[in-house]
């Protein structure tokens, strides 16, 4: 019995460890910036630098949409200039006068979580209109940001702005560029912009589903 015991504990680790490597190594966000920088390479474009504060405005961007996601994951939203100045900046803290020119919007939704090559291809940059927004040579800085509608499943919404301004001294953060925290959601450009929230629910149900092995584990034991 012993045995079975200390076999449980260490699958039981084995898993958590598995889990939380899987799931949390990175920022989805980052991982678009990412792709789309290595699509644009591969066509002989210049990589656009990853722009927090831009990223942020985005995240706000796809809250704003969540409402605006079909069944059919397709989407018709488009947030105006003075959403963009009035309210996304302030509610990420950037620094009005630092705003820069948009030069570009993709928004896409979507029911499942995907895999950030699934929302590139098969969300974001899957038709000629967004592809060719993609290659434009005026963009400078990209930022992304990603948003769950609820809690526990999508819609997911991806919003993707491209500016054409001079990198460094535009979408400037406050508080030393640690801008306003954001309670939920994803955004590009920080090392580590998913919020805590989320993630601390994710890893908790699955501590939930050892503690569940541990229980019946010892109630088989002494029915036995
Ligand atoms: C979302 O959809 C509604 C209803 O069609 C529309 O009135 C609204 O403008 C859309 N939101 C945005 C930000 O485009
Ligand atoms: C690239 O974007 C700029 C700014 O938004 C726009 O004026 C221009 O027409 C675009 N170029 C192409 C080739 O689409
Ligand atoms: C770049 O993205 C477009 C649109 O999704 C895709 O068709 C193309 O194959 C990609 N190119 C590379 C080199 O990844
Ligand atoms: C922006 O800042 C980064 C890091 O501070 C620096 O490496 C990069 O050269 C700067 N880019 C421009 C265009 O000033």
């Amino acid at each position: 019995m012993l045995k079975t015991f200390v076999n449980l504990i260490v699958l039981c680790s084995l898993f958590l460890a598995a889990v939380v490597s899987s799931k949390h190594h990175g920022n989805p966000a980052d991982d678009l910036v990412e792709l789309i920088n290595m699509n644009r390479t591969a066509h002989k474009l210049p990589e656009l630098s990853n722009s927090p504060g831009l990223g942020c405005v985005a995240l706000q961007c796809a809250e704003e949409c969540q409402a605006n996601c079909t069944s059919d994951n397709a989407i018709n939203c488009h947030p105006s200039a003075d959403d963009f100045t009035e309210i996304f900046a302030p509610n990420c803290g950037v620094e009005l006068p630092t705003f820069g020119t948009i030069s570009g919007h993709v928004v896409g939704c979507h029911h499942k979580d995907l895999t950030p090559s699934e929302a590139f291809s098969n969300v974001l940059f899957r038709d000629k209109k967004s592809f060719s927004l993609l290659g434009n040579r005026s963009h400078n800085e990209v930022g992304i940001g990603i948003f769950r509608a609820h809690k526990h499943k999508g819609p997911y919404l991806w919003c993707v702005l491209f500016s054409s301004s001079q990198t460094n001294t535009t979408f400037v953060l406050d508080d030393l560029g640690r801008g306003i925290k954001q309670i939920k959601g994803c955004y590009s450009g920080l090392s580590d912009a998913c919020s805590r929230q989320n993630r601390n629910t994710d890893q908790a149900s699955y501590v939930n589903i050892c503690v569940m092995l541990f229980i019946i584990f010892f109630l088989s034991t002494s029915l036995r």
